[in-house]
């Protein structure tokens, strides 16, 4: 099996394949990156910093419903076509987290009154390439998953 390890931010050991759902059917969680026009699209988490949306997936929805709710949660954007892009396995400190990661292209943004626990859009028409220093970004945008993810969608 093809997969990439790595360790991220805060030196978990993480394990990121492109193959299909490789370490469960059924992850609990989700990120989505989103590309709405010719920007991202991503969220400012308030205490994580700028990221692209995801978070958990609910009871009763599966992933892909997941992915589709927090995108429009997190940024008002509504999803129009949704990619699986691999999956990734994160040996924290508290245990061990699997997440889909999506590609989703966005029709367009709702503008809302509520971003649950982010600031709400962001847009961008690059994506800095300090992003590993950057203070300003989350923790999730600063490990290996978005530049593999990013290669393998042609991006970079
Ligand atoms: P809540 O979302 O508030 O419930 O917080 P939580 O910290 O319990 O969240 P979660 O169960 O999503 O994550 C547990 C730990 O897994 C985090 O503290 C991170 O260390 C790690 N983690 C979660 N998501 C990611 C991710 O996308 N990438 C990496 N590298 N680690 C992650």
């Amino acid at each position: 099996m093809s997969e990439f390890m790595f360790t991220d931010y805060y030196h978990n050991q993480v394990t990121f394949s492109f193959e299909d759902h490789p370490y469960s059917p059924a992850p609990k969680h989700v990120w989505v990156i989103c590309r709405l026009e010719n920007q991202w699209l991503l969220t400012e988490h308030s205490r994580r910093g700028i990221e692209f949306p995801g978070g958990k997936v609910e009871v009763g929805e599966n992933a892909e419903e997941a992915a589709v709710r927090e995108v429009y949660e997190e940024t008002g954007g509504v999803v129009k076509h949704l990619q699986y892009v691999g999956q990734y396995r994160v040996e924290g400190k508290g245990g061990t987290i699997i997440k889909n990661v999506y590609y989703a292209d966005i029709d367009r943004l709702v503008d809302k009154e509520d971003y649950m626990e982010t600031k709400g859009p962001v847009k961008l028409t690059t994506l800095p390439k300090d992003i590993h220093l950057n203070e300003r970004y989350s923790f999730m945008m600063k490990d290996q998953v978005l530049t593999y993810s990013l290669k393998h969608l042609n991006y970079l």
